[in-house]
């Protein structure tokens, strides 16, 4: 089975983007992590795209191939109605979508303390670095 990690604008830029908030690893340490850690037969499929769009395409296509989702839609997760009403269709559909983020938005500036995506999705993990991910993993390849 594939698990879908999907990452949304700036992270393409993790390692060198703010590193004290973000830490100093990127999106290659990230893949490298989930693929070490997921369970025999579970392809780890991460991606990312600093397109709205191409993050939205991307849902339907968990939807089409009934595939779980851990998804940091980084910034988009504050303001985008169209992310959530894609990201809806996964958990409406019976799938796992996990939001995920490295920092603890709610630790930050104001902003950031507003997510229009936790509402629709399976659960939310903030604030543990690359572990967000990796204990989302653990969560959807579980047998529950
Ligand atoms: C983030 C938190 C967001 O507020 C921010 O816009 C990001 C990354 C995180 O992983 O901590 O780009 O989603």
């Amino acid at each position: 089975s594939t698990v879908l990690v999907l990452n949304g604008p700036n992270l393409g830029r993790l390692g060198s983007r703010e590193p004290d908030v973000y830490g100093s690893a990127n999106l290659d340490d990230l893949r490298a992590l989930l693929t070490a850690s997921a369970p025999d037969g579970v392809t780890i499929d991460l991606r990312q795209t600093d397109d709205e769009a191409e993050l939205i395409h991307w849902l339907y296509e968990a939807v089409d191939n009934s595939l779980p989702v851990i998804i940091n839609p980084a910034a988009f997760t504050h303001y985008s109605y169209a992310l959530r009403d894609a990201a809806a269709l996964v958990t409406t559909a019976g799938l796992e979508l996990i939001e995920v983020h490295i920092s603890n938005p709610h630790a930050r500036e104001t902003f950031r303390h507003t997510s229009v995506v936790s509402a629709i999705a399976t659960g939310v993990i903030a604030g543990l670095g690359f572990d967000s991910y990796r204990l989302a993993l653990d969560f959807v390849t579980r047998k529950h």
